[in-house]
């Protein structure tokens, strides 16, 4: 794990849109792994300026999200379908076609689960994984006493994301249940990741998941695991880490780094 600090939660998404971006210029095919939640929106805003002024080309990328909201159809407006496609896709030239986002009004929700799993399998698995942490530490949503190897399935949300995440409801008392979401392992099977998180509510439990015993009770503490997986964020996230220097040493030093570390 790589830990990176940037001086604000601009520089830290610009940053992150950045490895994106690199990963599409070096592979134009590769699969995205894609998050919703209010950080990962300047990730986006960035994208999309990126492809207006400098051509970052989508049409050949392929992307999944992690989760969608059971009994939300793809056209309502608070899912997560929906989001990306106002955030993201119709602002850039993917095809629709390639673009992937569990279906949360399916019949048969475990078979949409499963279809899920083999449909990343058979695009070759995810290239880069981008991510939030919500308020409990989970991914995707995997709330607590999520398995480290759990699949793509319905798993209910926790009330501590119920609080966090009606906010952005238009009648907060609506928001559903359940969501299906890839699982632990679904995510731990990408060849990269990214977590991004800003501001210092988000400070306490980033330092848990960082330099915390692996536990399910805290899903993001499985991207230790991760053999690629760095966490990207703001000063304010930063500010209950207690590694901060040896982490921005190894930003300092390492030649991977060296084209991204002049953008304050
Ligand atoms: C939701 C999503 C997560 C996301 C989290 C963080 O619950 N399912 O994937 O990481 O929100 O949200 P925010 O960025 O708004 O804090």
């Amino acid at each position: 794990m790589e830990v990176i600090i940037r001086p604000s939660a601009d520089a830290a998404s610009r940053l992150v849109a950045s490895l994106i971006g690199d990963t599409l210029d070096r592979n134009p095919v590769a699969v995205l792994g894609l998050a919703t939640g209010r950080t990962v929106v300047p990730v986006y805003n960035e994208l999309a300026r990126l492809h207006r002024d400098e051509g970052l080309d989508f049409s050949n990328c392929r992307t999944f999200n992690l989760d969608e909201y059971v009994g939300l159809s793809p056209d309502d407006p608070d899912s997560f379908r929906h989001t990306m496609d106002v955030r993201l896709f119709n602002r850039v030239n993917i095809k629709r076609e390639n673009t992937h986002v569990p279906n949360g009004v399916a019949k048969d929700l475990d078979a949409e689960c499963l279809a899920y799993e083999q449909r990343i399998r058979d695009f070759g698995g995810i290239d880069f994984q981008l991510l939030g942490i919500g308020d409990d530490g989970h991914i995707g949503f995997n709330e607590p006493l999520s398995a480290l190897r759990s699949r793509t399935r319905v798993k209910a949300i926790a009330p501590d994301t119920l609080r966090q995440n009606s906010e952005a409801f238009s009648s907060p008392e609506s928001m559903p249940r359940r969501g299906i979401t890839m699982g632990v392992g679904t995510i731990l099977d990408s060849r990269h990741c990214v977590l991004l998180a800003t501001g210092e509510a988000k400070a306490l439990i980033l330092a848990k998941a960082v330099e915390g015993p692996i536990t399910a009770m805290i899903s993001a503490t499985a991207l230790q695991l991760h053999p690629k997986c760095q966490v990207i964020v703001d000063e304010a996230a930063a500010s209950q880490l207690e590694g901060t220097d040896y982490y921005q040493w190894i930003f300092e030093n390492e030649p991977e780094w060296e084209a991204y570390r002049n953008d304050e």
